[in-house]
């Protein structure tokens, strides 16, 4: 089956996704201060990936999260900001501020085929009741673009991005102020899938992956931005594995966050045993947190925002072609050592 059947595949997927942690590699060495990073995510509890990322996040104290921006994407941005504000509250790291972004990509209108793959970014629905009620801590009322300006104006090339949802929160404050792209220190992405290296099939569309597609528009602005950036694309997440045996071994660890997980992800995965999914967003924070686990290549890249059958495709290589001028190096991961990744991630999710 194709890989960009990602309606099909999509459950599957994203309980593997969820899943997944990291033994303590210390890439950073135990002196080094920990990373500003601000999380922008298109949150929703587990099976979501942005849940497990996020968890893994809170149990790397190589990063230090100054606050999670939220955005359409996988569900409304209402759902992400609901959902998040409950993670952090089981995770009691209430103390992490949450702010809510944009509703809607810049330009991608609502199609029906919009409506039948995966993701309601073009939705308005009241979020559902998370896991134990509402969090009792509401979202900030500064705007995620608002707040995403004010750190990095506050911390001038200190902070990191971990983008893992469509783009359109930042793009947008790299549009609204001048100077910020310059002051952000990095942006880690998952996006993108790249015809022209292995694996490079779209999730979405045959050539496009998920968070790229929702806002191409805004993927290109923060591609062509100048900021340093690290791409993590379906081309390395499809080397990764989550299966029952390391659910089995995150349950088994009794911790709110992998209580969380069982209620949310235990049902379907005791329905459907053999079940193997890859981790996305997971492998985006799990690089930046210990980047020997991947390899990586410069290519140029860019983002095709042609209104067509190719809406939403990245494209890269190792020089510049034609019609490509606007092209930018990035840093694209294409594999991963997967054992070495599912190891820190089920050691940190389960750490107490
Ligand atoms: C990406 O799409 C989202 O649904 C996942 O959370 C991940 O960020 C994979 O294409
Ligand atoms: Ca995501």
């Amino acid at each position: 089956m194709g890989q960009w059947k990602y309606s099909v595949l999509r459950a599957v997927s994203l309980l593997a996704i969820t899943l997944s942690l990291f033994p303590a590699a210390r890439a950073q060495g135990p002196s080094a201060s920990p990373t500003k990073v601000i999380f922008d995510t298109d949150f929703a509890v587990p099976p979501q990936d942005d849940a497990t990322a996020l968890m893994l996040a809170l149990k790397s104290p190589e990063l230090n999260i100054l606050g999670v921006t939220t955005v359409a994407g996988n569900d409304t941005v209402q759902r992400a900001t609901s959902d998040a504000l409950r993670v952090l509250e089981i995770a009691e790291r209430t103390d992490i501020p949450v702010y809510e972004g944009f509703n809607r990509p810049w330009l991608h209108e609502k199609t029906e085929f919009a409506t039948k793959v995966h993701g309601k970014w073009w939705s308005d629905e009241a979020p559902p009741m998370p896991p134990g009620g509402f969090a009792k801590k509401k979202a900030e009322s500064e705007s995620a673009v608002t707040f995403l300006i004010r750190a990095v104006e506050r911390n001038p090339n200190e902070i990191t991005i971990i983008a893992i949802g469509p783009l359109t929160n930042v793009a947008t404050a790299i549009r609204q102020k001048a100077g910020f792209a310059k002051k952000v220190k990095k942006i880690v992405i998952m996006g993108g899938a790249f015809a022209s290296l292995a694996d490079g099939s779209g999730n979405v569309t045959p050539n496009a992956e998920f968070n790229f597609w929702v806002d191409p528009e805004a993927a290109q602005v923060v591609i062509r931005s100048g900021i340093p950036i690290v791409l993590t694309p379906l081309n390395v997440t499809s080397k990764t594995d989550f299966s029952k045996a390391s659910y089995d071994k995150i349950v088994a660890a009794d911790t709110p966050l992998t209580r969380l997980i069982k209620q949310t992800m235990g049902p379907w995965v005791e329905k459907h045993p053999t079940m193997h999914s890859q981790m996305y967003d997971q492998l985006t924070v799990a690089a930046l947190v210990d980047p020997t686990l991947v390899k990586t290549k410069d290519l140029y890249v860019d983002v095709d925002i042609n209104h067509g059958p190719d809406y939403g495709t990245s494209l890269g290589a190792d020089r510049v072609w034609e019609g490509a001028e606007g092209a930018v190096k990035v840093s694209v991961q294409y594999d991963v050592d997967a054992n070495r990744f599912l190891q820190m991630f089920t050691e940190r999710i389960t750490s107490k």
